[in-house]
């Protein structure tokens, strides 16, 4: 679709298939739906009666009984282990890159990293994936039940409604030099919104913060439509109410003089189902970021841009851009047993859409979306670059370095390929992550807002370094 220039995009074709927006009005008069959200601070439950770890200090001698519920200690309970020592301020748990330390409790999204199982509120990845669209999805994410019919109409009313920017964006976006990576500039317009819209800083008002999600589902496409036609040289297209969530993006994205934009209905579909894939996954570095940085209680304008800002990060969403480029950079399946030794000598860099701190075994999103690429691939025809990713697999799933490490393809593996068969160019294929994570970023920044038990973020540190000293200047003194 992004195929830009006099023809018509290749999305541009045949007939809309996927399900149409409620509304068709140019304005909205109706309120923004305000369905209740599930709270999910339920107590936790009940670890069996007694159910402790008994810890011995041998510095002390003494026994301390720690409570286990949820299969968790509470580390401040560790707190209690200190020597006589007045100095003591307890015992920490020293965990850099949280690998085994919950930072939440969530009822969001469920992974079993070693049996590669994923659902949102229950519902396994595939089941949503094949039969739910988009904003079912973000629907259900935030208030944990699929929405009735009712509730679907008015959501996606509300969402086609707002899918306008303010004006003054174009100007912002114009701004930025005509190479500007489309993630830094989504990044920085997102946290801009923040200023649109200075009520959003009363999160604990619900209709707020309401209409503040909204406005970040029915804007992020927009902001990243206008991003890529900035860097292309391409006037602006704005929202079309007519067309459904995905169809509106890519209308935005690669319309040309048509009145109507018409897109191909299985890169429509495959858009789809890739946001759905994307739309949560638990806590991961960018939701992190979200739920950090919305900790302190800032706009959720300002607290999302914060994970755009880690999504673009080669190891979590940029990677799916990487793989692309490594793919070039290899050129031919001749080359891939050569790539394959450098990555396991470290010479080559890490094999991108590789590995996964919680999956150890294939992630459940890249079966589905290596089966979308099928589909997608049957349309535009198979290229050397699927062959060369397909070697890459092959090798890697059998060689002992990648086997030991269980590191198995992510999701990010055969996304690009996917994304650059629609014509999207490489540097925008984070964005249309982040279009995706969208939803599950916002649901778990509320949930983390109605969780009486969190409070400002704030990790405590090992000091390593120097102990007190007195200051002796080193500048040459001027006389
Ligand atoms: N290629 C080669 N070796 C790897 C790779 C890889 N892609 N990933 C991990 N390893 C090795 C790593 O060198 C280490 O080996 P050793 O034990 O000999 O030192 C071992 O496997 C464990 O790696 P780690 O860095 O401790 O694992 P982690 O859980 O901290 O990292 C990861 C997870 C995703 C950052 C990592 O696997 C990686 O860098 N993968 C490539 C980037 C990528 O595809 N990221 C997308 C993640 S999925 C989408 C998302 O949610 O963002």
């Amino acid at each position: 679709m992004p195929k830009t220039g006099s023809t018509a995009p290749p999305a541009a074709t045949k007939k809309n298939t996927s399900k149409p927006a409620a509304a068709t009005a140019r304005n909205s008069t109706k309120p923004v739906a305000a369905a209740p959200v599930r709270s999910s601070a339920k107590p936790p439950a009940a670890a069996p009666s007694g159910s402790a770890l008994e810890i011995r200090d041998t510095r002390t001698s003494k026994t301390y009984s720690i409570p286990v519920a949820e299969c968790a200690i509470r580390a401040t309970e560790l707190k209690k282990i200190k020597t006589d020592d007045p100095n003591d301020s307890g015992l920490m748990s020293y965990d850099p890159a949280f690998l085994n330390t919950a930072s939440c409790r969530s009822a969001i999204t469920y992974i079993d990293g070693d049996k590669g199982i994923l659902r949102y509120r229950g519902y396994p990845i595939e089941q949503l994936a094949e039969n739910a669209t988009f904003l079912e999805v973000a629907w259900l994410l935030r208030h944990g039940e699929l929405p009735t019919q009712q509730e679907y109409d008015q959501f996606v009313h509300d969402i086609t409604f707002h899918t306008y920017v303010h004006e003054n964006f174009r100007k912002f976006l114009e701004g930025f030099r005509y190479d500007a990576h489309p993630m830094a500039m989504l990044n920085s317009s997102i946290a801009g919104l923040a200023s649109f819209y200075p009520s959003a800083r009363n999160i604990f008002d619900e209709t707020e913060r309401n209409i503040s999600i909204i406005r970040l589902l029915a804007k992020t496409p927009t902001i990243a439509a206008f991003s890529y036609r900035h860097v292309k040289g391409l006037p602006f297209v704005y929202p079309d109410n007519r067309l459904s969530y995905v169809e509106n993006f890519l209308s935005m994205v690669a319309r040309m003089s048509e009145s109507k934009y018409d897109a191909n209905p299985v890169f429509a579909r495959a858009l789809e189902i890739l946001f759905i894939l994307h739309a949560d996954h638990e806590q991961n570095c960018s939701t992190s970021a979200v739920r950090g940085v919305g900790s302190s209680h800032v706009d959720p304008f300002s607290a999302v841009s914060a994970g755009v800002a880690a999504l673009f990060g080669p190891l979590h969403g940029g990677a799916n851009e990487q793989v692309l480029r490594m793919i070039k950079e290899i050129g031919s399946v001749k080359n891939v047993p050569k790539f394959i030794e450098s990555v396991k000598s470290g010479e080559g860099g890490r094999l991108m859409g590789f590995g996964h701190r919680v999956y150890k075994s294939y992630d459940p999103r890249a079966k589905i979306v290596k089966r979308l690429a099928d589909e997608v691939f049957q349309v535009v025809g198979v290229d050397k670059d699927l062959e060369i990713a397909l070697e890459l697999e092959r090798i890697a799933l059998a060689d002992d370095y990648f086997v030991s490490r269980k590191l198995y393809p992510n999701v990010d593996f055969y996304t690009g390929l996917i994304y650059r068969s629609m014509a999207f160019p490489t540097d925008f294929f984070t964005v249309l992550f982040a279009i995706g994570r969208m939803p599950g970023w916002l649901a778990q920044w509320e949930e983390m807002l109605l969780d009486k038990e969190q409070k400002i973020s704030r990790p405590r540190q090992i000091y390593i370094g120097l102990q007190e000293r007195p200051y002796r200047s080193r500048l040459t003194k001027k006389e």
